[in-house]
């Protein structure tokens, strides 16, 4: 004999009060304590399933008022998921094949109670088993929703980081002009200089393919390349005359001042060596540490180029503009000797694209 020894409710569809306590005794037999209501008809049938949660109906075939088929209507009208077994005196194959349509789980002879038990138990196994596939699925939705949200909860907080970055970047920029303007004043016929160097150096990275990274960095030292300035005396940069060669070697130190000025700000591009940088040449002849090839940042490869171009076509105190072509053509003489070859076939190809500073 199986022994269960669990509590089960069960809930009886029988007219016939000692049938019901012949499936009683059968359960108790069995060990189960069951907890158990007759209902014979389809009003008390609702009333009971309402009012409690039943594992399982056993239900008689047929009764005066009520019939199996009308049962197991009563429970797909209330919307209730419970194992039904039909039970009866005398059932034929097709009544059975139609009561397993309809939805029972199983259907048993009364005069053979021995195969009740273990029916009951294979259907409280398989609710069992539904049980927890939806906990499981309902456990699978409750991560994935959870997953969504940390999603849409990252994606605010990209945006957020973006948005701060975006005003960073502002607030920088508008920091750096500051700066471009102060340099700028004390040196006549350069204004908006800086800026359009700038903007060309920015044009020749994009074409060139650099990362972001190299090319914030252009953007960035772009505006403060030429912050050295700020220690040579403005008289020497307004002089319209020749230079000596004391103003001229003062004039170059700019590039170690604007180092020295900037290599204890703490930022995410080596700014203050591009700064340094920015005057040296591929072949060792520039200054002020004659640098050559790979030991030149390609930032201030670029720089270099875009500084220089944007000189020649532009007014100063002591030469009017000169012609673009002028321009092109000195960069690309020089081409891979004092400028970086990539660097000018970029700067030439987007002139030739039709880029005007
Ligand atoms: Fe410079």
């Amino acid at each position: 004999m199986q022994i269960n020894n669990q509590s089960l409710k069960v809930l009886i569809v029988d007219d016939s009060e000692r049938d019901a306590s012949q499936i009683i005794n059968e359960l108790e037999k069995n060990g189960y304590h069951p907890v158990y209501q007759r209902v014979d008809n389809s009003f008390t049938m609702k009333k009971a399933v309402r009012e409690k949660q039943w594992a399982i109906v056993l239900c008689d075939y047929d009764m005066p008022e009520f019939n199996a088929f009308s049962a197991i209507a009563v429970l797909k009208e209330e919307n209730i998921d419970i194992p039904v077994i039909i039970l009866s005196e005398t059932i034929g194959e097709d009544v059975a094949a139609d009561c397993m349509r309809t939805g029972a789980k199983d259907f048993i002879m009364k005069n053979n109670f021995s195969r009740l038990c273990p029916a009951i138990a294979r259907e409280l196994k398989n609710e069992e088993i539904k049980r927890k596939q939806k906990q499981a699925e309902s456990q699978r939705e409750a991560v994935l929703e959870e997953l969504h949200q940390i999603i849409i909860e990252r994606n605010r907080e990209e945006t957020k980081f973006k948005q701060t970055i975006e005003s960073l970047r502002k607030a920088i920029d508008a920091s750096m002009q500051v700066v471009v303007s102060v340099v700028e004043t004390r040196e006549p016929f350069t204004q908006g200089h800086q800026l359009r160097a700038t903007n060309l150096a920015y044009a020749i990275a994009n074409d060139m393919g650099l990362d972001q990274v190299q090319k914030d960095g252009i953007r960035m030292a772009g505006a403060v390349y030429d912050i050295g300035k700020l220690s040579v005396p403005a008289e020497i940069l307004s002089k319209s005359s020749k230079l000596t060669n004391i103003e001229i070697s003062l004039i170059k130190e700019h590039s170690r001042s604007g180092y020295e000025m900037l290599k204890n700000v703490e930022s995410s591009w080596p700014l203050a060596e591009i700064v340094y940088q920015h005057h040296e040449r591929m072949n060792g002849s520039g200054y002020p540490r004659n640098l050559k090839g790979d030991e030149i940042l390609m930032e201030s490869r670029v720089l270099a180029v875009s500084d220089v171009v944007e000189s020649m076509v532009s007014r100063r105190s002591y030469r009017p503009a000169l012609d673009f072509d002028v321009a092109l053509e000195e960069i690309e003489k020089n081409k891979g000797i004092l400028y970086d070859s990539a660097v000018v076939n970029s700067c030439v190809k987007i002139f030739r694209d039709g880029m005007r500073m």
